[in-house]
């Protein structure tokens, strides 16, 4: 831990949102009178068609949690109409390709034009409030518009990440039901051709309910067309109105889907509502980044996961930023690409993932320094725990210890950003999340739910409701209750460690369950396990996460063979493969050891904690090896990892 504080930031105090005296007395303000403190902040940051009766209702006791009942709004509305008089022919999206040749800028009464066309194919072609439709898009404008144009019309989109598989798109259209997908033919990072099209062919022999498929034609390679099913989003958009009322929708209705991983079972369809879950991405957005008029801002994450739909897309537009989405990859053409990229659009606010500030920092500080930086003012982080080194060469090699740096910790439940510094009023500690935002009331506490001291690492749960929260686990409100309100009854258990230190700073350590971070993506150890024994020469698999010092974290596989298999280089190739068939490229283990035995409780449990220990050489703590059903298996594991 490095407890130096950097608070020198004169130039950003000028001008910043929140003074430090002013986040004591507001966040103290927010937690004794929540319903005074959101009311206030849903009035200045969301236009609503009309008000709600109640603020909040019900509470973490008895899982009823309510935002905003009886509110009418709509989310595309918020972000797109209601901008139109003062600032329609500002940039709302700067989309920056693949290939540095290629950029485009996108004004707020474009993109509106844009989302009401496509809101209107969405409802030709049979799409109404409710409806679930499937977005497997590359970093291109129309995945924005996609999902606003459902915003629009009260479709709820469930966005897959591109990346993934064939199987984890089906699985994925499956759960959710999906009606339609809005796909491209091909897309494009880092000069590499992504089968889009491909994938959502195959993976829609078994997803019979879907009637529609919308593709954007982003390269020139043909793809193979079913005439009755599939249609080119140019064409389709061309033949519909610009005109598209903004559906009127309750503050609770559902506004998205995004599914991930837990430790348990397949990944969980998080459900997000459209009044509580929008004001609190636009109050995050602008308090924590300092968003001010005319900036702009760039989150690099995908809209595939939660950081590109609160931080990409809704908390900036709702706000009227304008947002660069870029397609491409931070090592193409070369290493100064993000840096170019700042300094081509002058970018002011700059939000990554430690795992992309690591890479770069290997590849030397030279990238960086030949590029100007100069419009940059703000820096952030997100997704996994930032180590000191990347984040002092963060903080000094590419801000130039001119910008503070938000590490922001949150999660697809959350929503929004939970715990994070404010720029200006927060002195900053590196590697430290800092402070809870506004209205967020987490504790650290041990496996008995008692809080513990300062200092102390235990289990972090957060005790009271926050806007931005999840309302549900699609179709399970079951698995929605195991997962978070289970354990620690009237708590809501975030599956981090963390502790607090004494000067109330929190520095999250990871996960405490069986969830991995690798380069910050979030996968379940149980999927991977799952992927592998699909093959038919595994008879077990047990997954733990290794420590690795670009990606955080990396997937570490003990794989037991059936029996009269033969364990060869070839045959882990095969196995790697499965598992990027079964998810994909991100659930591809780094090693995969062959293991005569798994160490087993007598009930047969596999106790991933010993296998965690044995990867991370942390021998003197395996702890009781007496409860396993038979602990010669250990000593044999340690042999062989000790060799890789
Ligand atoms: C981890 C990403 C440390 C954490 C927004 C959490 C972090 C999980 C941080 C959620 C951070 C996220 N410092 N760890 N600043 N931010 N995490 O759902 O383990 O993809 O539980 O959401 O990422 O991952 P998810």
């Amino acid at each position: 831990m490095n407890n130096e504080i950097h608070s020198v930031l004169p130039n950003i105090i000028n001008h910043t949102l929140v003074t430090e005296a002013q986040y004591r007395e507001l966040y103290e303000y927010s937690l004794r009178d929540p319903e005074s403190f959101w009311g206030e902040q849903a009035k200045k940051y969301i236009t609503w068609f009309e008000q709600w009766e109640k603020v909040f209702s019900g509470g973490f006791d008895k899982v009823d949690v309510h935002w905003f009942q009886g509110g009418k709004l709509n989310a595309s509305y918020n972000c797109l109409d209601r901008h139109l008089e003062i600032r329609g022919d500002r940039p709302a999206i700067i989309w920056e390709g693949d290939d540095p040749k290629e950029s485009e800028i996108i004004s707020y009464r474009s993109l509106h034009e844009k989302v009401c066309r496509f809101a209107n194919v969405l409802k030709q072609y049979g799409i109404k409030k409710g409806d679930r439709v499937c977005i497997y898009l590359p970093m291109i404008p129309e995945a924005a518009i996609a999902m606003l144009a459902c915003a629009r019309i009260g479709a709820i989109h469930s966005v897959v990440f591109g990346g993934f598989s064939v199987e984890a798109l089906k699985t994925r259209i499956q759960d959710a039901d999906c009606k339609m997908v809005v796909t491209a033919n091909e897309g494009v990072r880092g000069n590499k051709m992504i089968p889009l099209k491909r994938n959502v062919d195959a993976a829609l022999q078994d997803c019979p309910h879907v009637n529609y498929v919308v593709v954007v034609r982003r390269t020139k390679n043909s793809v193979s067309w079913d005439q009755q099913r599939d249609i080119w989003y140019h064409e389709a958009i061309a033949r519909v109105n610009v005109e598209c009322e903004a559906e009127i929708m309750d503050a609770e209705d559902p506004l998205f889907i995004l599914y991930t991983s837990g430790s348990t079972g397949k990944p969980k369809g998080i459900l997000h509502s459209t009044g509580g879950y929008l004001l609190y991405v636009a109050i995050t957005h602008h308090l924590i980044f300092d968003y001010h008029e005319k900036e702009i801002y760039w989150c690099t994450a995908d809209v595939g996961w939660i950081t590109g739909h609160s931080y990409g897309v809704y908390g900036p537009l709702a706000n009227g930023a304008t947002t660069l989405l870029f397609e491409g990859v931070p090592n193409y053409p070369t290493s100064s690409r993000f840096w170019e990229i700042v300094d081509k659009h002058s970018v002011n606010i700059f939000y990554t993932a430690p795992t992309a500030i690591r890479a770069l920092r290997r590849e030397g500080d030279e990238w960086v320094t030949r590029t100007s930086r100069k419009s940059l003012r703000i820096l952030g982080t997100v997704g996994e725990p930032i180590n000191s080194e990347a984040w002092e060469w963060y903080f000094r090699i590419v801000g130039q210890e001119r910008c503070p740096i938000v590490d922001t910790w949150w999660q697809t439940e959350t929503g929004g950003i939970m715990i994070s510094a404010l720029p200006g009023a927060t002195p900053l500690k590196a590697g430290s999340a800092a402070w809870p935002f506004f209205g967020v009331a987490p504790l650290v506490v041990d496996d008995n739910g008692n809080i513990l001291p300062e200092g102390k690492m235990g289990k972090l749960v957060i005790t009271q409701p926050w806007p931005g929260m999840l309302q549900t686990v699609y179709k399970n409100a079951e698995r929605f209750i195991n997962a978070y309100f289970r354990e620690f009854p009237g708590w809501y258990l975030t599956g981090d460690q963390a502790y607090r230190d004494a000067d109330g700073y929190y520095w999250i350590l990871g996960r405490s369950d069986d969830v991995l971070k690798v380069s910050g993506h979030r996968i379940g150890t149980q999927e991977v396990e799952s992927a592998l024994v699909l093959h038919s020469a595994v008879s077990e698999a047990a997954v733990v996460a290794k420590l690795d010092e670009i990606k955080g974290q990396s997937i570490y596989a003990f794989v037991t063979l059936k029996i009269g298999v033969h364990p060869s280089e070839d045959l882990k190739k095969e196995l790697m493969q499965t598992a990027r068939n079964s998810i994909g490229a991100i659930a591809v283990p780094e090693t995969i050891q062959w293991a005569e035995g798994l160490p087993k409780t007598r009930s047969g449990k596999i106790m991933r904690r010993l296998l965690r220990k044995i990867v991370d050489n942390d021998l003197a703590n395996l702890g009781d090896l007496s409860t396993l059903a038979d602990p010669t298996v250990v000593d044999e594991l340690i042999k062989i990892c000790q060799k890789k």
